[in-house]
Parts: structure tokens; sequence; C-alpha cells
């Protein structure tokens, strides 16, 4: 047991409480911005003459060193120290002796876990935005070249329209577009530094907090030391942007599925993104858009425990926002694991146009525009509707499809129709007429790729 504390002590520790307590085992995660934030604390604390130039100098160079040894494997974290705070200052006091006591002054360790985390978290976003990113440049790729890819539009499940790949893809492009717009919001909103905010109400040392907020990167200092130390706002929209990023994926997953189903065969999962069965030697499974799907439970769950964590702490640190780590790096470590697989699914996956053609052509995707024919011949549409309603279910009864009656099977039904119905109603008149802005026809969604296009090529994570 390695503590920070003992003086007003007359006892050890349980040895069970020490380890309930400790942290060293997650907080290890943030080791290099527990460094970066003590060296730009200590290169202050001299500015403003609370250290001396040699004792910042000394100090500097002792957490540089633990930093290299750490990394290069000769000094290990372990679990003998509490948090990670308490490894980096005792292996201080270890390596250089005196000076090193002298780190913490005007600080807590509430503002420096308050930092730490922020700093990792604002680090985790840009990697997260650049995944979210990638997805969206191979979405892009695949709409730029599947512009006449027909397939079926469902709703509730059942074919309704008929759109194409790129329409489809393209829904998803705005998904994940937004999910970036918002990485970048959080991004904004959290980068205000809480250092010097001390345990909860400042520190009596003259601490220059806009020298440390810029020298790390940051807008500015926080305003409230109060809020400083106790906010974990940013990881709750955090959470929920990764929450929202999951649900994303595992509608997709979902489709893709369902795509990749011997029923529908509308794409192939590459093999090397498919399992196979220990007894089953036909099959190729789609279990990693299935175990996106599946692990997307886990980053709500990281949500709902943040939030629930965070409802009755009162002003200002409490130990429950220790809690805040473990779900916190699961979440992240989830996600970007999951943008990476499902990219790398997406990218090489196979799409069966035919199937695709084939099965939009079937189902009477073409019902609403044969009703908007007649609507275009004068008929009101709810006796279009009704008519076409009629004309379904014999075709239904024919076990055939609309374009496939004669032009006398047709009259029979409605003497309006005429010869000038089989362009109206074929598959790429259905598409290629729906020209407003979104919708699959070839024009419209040449707007949207141009725009899209320009989007990729502003990419904020650099600005
Ligand atoms: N491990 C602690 C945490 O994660 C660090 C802050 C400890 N502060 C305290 N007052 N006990 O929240």
């Amino acid at each position: 047991m390695a503590q920070l504390w003992g003086g007003r002590f007359t006892k050890e520790t349980d040895q069970l409480v020490y380890n309930f307590n400790a942290s060293i085992s997650f907080d290890k995660k943030f080791f290099e911005e527990d460094i970066e934030g003590s060296i730009a604390h200590v290169v202050m604390l001299e500015k403003q003459g609370i250290l001396t130039e040699e004792e910042k100098n000394i100090i500097v160079k002792g957490l540089t060193g633990i930093r290299h040894d750490v990394q290069e494997g000769s000094l290990t974290i372990t679990e003998e120290y509490e948090d990670i705070h308490s490894f980096v200052e005792a292996n201080l006091i270890k390596r250089i002796g005196e000076a090193g006591k002298k780190l913490h002054t005007g600080r807590s360790r509430n503002d420096q876990v308050a930092l730490d985390m922020k700093l990792y978290t604002r680090a985790e976003v840009l990697h997260i935005a650049e995944e979210v990113y990638e997805l969206l440049t191979t979405l892009h790729t695949i709409m730029d070249n599947n512009l006449d890819t027909y397939m079926p539009g469902f709703t509730h499940l059942q074919k309704a329209q008929p759109i194409t790949l790129a329409h489809h893809m393209g829904a998803y492009f705005e998904m994940f577009r937004r999910d970036s717009l918002r990485l970048k919001d959080i991004y904004a909103r959290m980068n205000y530094c809480p250092l010097g905010s001390g345990a909860l109400a400042g520190t009596t040392y003259p601490l220059d907090r806009n020298y440390t907020a810029s020298l790390m990167g940051f807008e500015g200092p926080t305003l409230n030391s109060m809020d400083s130390v106790s906010d974990r706002d940013y990881v709750i929209e955090l959470l929920s942007a990764l929450s929202t990023i999951m649900m994303h994926l595992s509608r997709f997953c979902e489709e893709i599925i369902i795509w990749n189903s011997n029923e529908y065969h509308f794409v192939e999962i590459d093999d090397a993104y498919s399992t196979g069965s220990s007894i089953m030697p036909q099959k190729k499974n789609p279990d990693i858009a299935e175990l996106i799907r599946g692990k997307t439970g886990r980053v709500y769950g990281s949500l709902v425990s943040i939030l629930t964590v965070m409802k009755g702490i009162p002003l200002a640190y409490n130990k429950d926002m220790q809690e805040d780590k473990e779900l916190t790096f699961d979440a992240i470590d989830t996600v970007k694991g999951c943008l990476a697989l499902f990219n790398g699914m997406l990218k090489t996956m196979k799409f069966h146009r035919e199937s695709m053609a084939v099965s939009a052509m079937n189902g009477f995707t073409n019902a609403t525009d044969a009703a908007d024919y007649l609507v275009g011949k004068g008929v009101a549409f709810r006796d279009a509707h009704e008519i076409v309603g009629r004309l379904v279910l014999y075709c239904i009864d024919k076990d055939t499809c609309i374009d496939a009656l004669s032009i006398g099977e047709l009259k029979e039904i409605s003497p309006v129709f005429e010869d000038d119905v089989y362009d109206a109603i074929s598959l790429k008149t259905c598409v290629e007429k729906r020209l407003t802005i979104g919708a699959p026809g070839k024009d419209a969604m040449e707007k949207v790729l141009d725009s899209n296009r320009e989007f990729l090529s502003k990419r904020w994570m650099d600005e």
C-alpha cells in the first residue's frame, strides 16, 4: 500500500478497503496525460515564482524520465499504488528526492483527475471522429459507384418503392455525418481546462490558469472551481454520441444481416469478415455484424451507468465519480473497434446488383407510380389508389406483376390505361423521376454527392 496521505491516521487501511478504493488497475490508462498535466503545472508554478527554475527543471526531467521508462518497459505501473497520480508522484520522489515533494503544490487530485480524464477523452474524440470519417469515405465511394443500382426501398420491412443503393447508403452517410458533427460540438464544449481548481475552492497560490490551459491546447480555463472538479457532462455527452453511433452501426448491421441471408442474397460478406459453423459445412455467418449489433448494448449501458452515478452527487467531488473511468474506456474502445471492423466489412462486401434489381421489380414497388400515372391522366388520387389496389389483387391472384399485364387486362380494370403506362412504371422511370432534393433520382443524388464531397474535403479534426 503506497498512499499519498497518512499523517492524520493511526491505523493502516484495511486491505479490502484499500483494494475497493484503488483505481490504478484502470486509471493507468491515462498515465501519459497525468505526466503531461504535471509538466504543465510545474512549468506554470515556475513562471509564477512558486518554484525555482532549478526545481522546475529537476521535476520536469524526473517526469519525462518516468514517462520514458514506462514507455520502454523498464518501469512497470504496479498495483501497489492507489492510483496513477500516486504512482507518478511516488516514483518522482524516489527518483529526484526533495524537489519531487513540491509537484503537488497548488493542486489536488480532484482537479488533476478531472484534467487527466478530459485530456484522455478529448484525444479520443479525435480518434473516433477519424474512424467515422473513414466510414463516411467508404460510404461516399459506394454511393458514387451505385447511382444506377436499383433496389427495393422498404417500410415495415415490406417492399415499398424502388430506390438505388447509392440512395440507401446516402441515408447512412447522413447519420454518420451527424455523428461526426456531434463529436465536433462535444470537442468544442469540453475544451476548457479544470487544472488549478484545487480540491474545490481554487487555491491561495497565484496560479496562472490561462497559461496552463494554453500549454495544453485548451480554449481557456473553466470558470467555476466546484463545477470543474465535479463536472462529467462531457463524459455523458460523449457516451451519448457513442451510443448514437452504435445505434446507427447496429441498424446498418441488421440490414446487412438481412441482405446477406440466403433469401435476400443482396450482398455477400467477404470471407475475411465471415465465420463458419463447427457442424454445418455450408454455413458462412455474419458474426461480425451480429457482434457489433450486440455490443451496442454495452455502450448504451455505459451511458445509463454514468447518468445514474452522477444524478445524486452533491457538489463538489465525491468518490462515486471514480466510476466514470472503466465504463468510458470500455465504451471508447468498443466503438473504435466496431467502427474499424464495420468499415472493413463494408469496404470488402460484394453487392449482388442483379438480385437487388430483380427484387425491386417484384413486390409491386411501382404501385405508387401506377397510381401517379392515372393521376396524370386526370383520375383523382384516391380513385387511382383504389384502381391500382384492385390491379395488385388481380396480379397476386395471377402470380404476376403490373408491368407483365397486357394492355387489355389493364384496360379491363381501368380504361384510362394506355400503352405509355409501361414506360411510366418501369423500374428506371420510377427511380429517375424522383428528383426532389434528397430523392433517389440520379440528378438529385449527384447534387448530394457534391455536397458530401465538400463535407469530406473539410476535415474539422484538422482545424
Ligand atoms: N481515483 C480518483 C478518481 O478517479 C482520483 C481522485 C481522488 N480524489 C479524492 N479526493 N479521493 O476520482
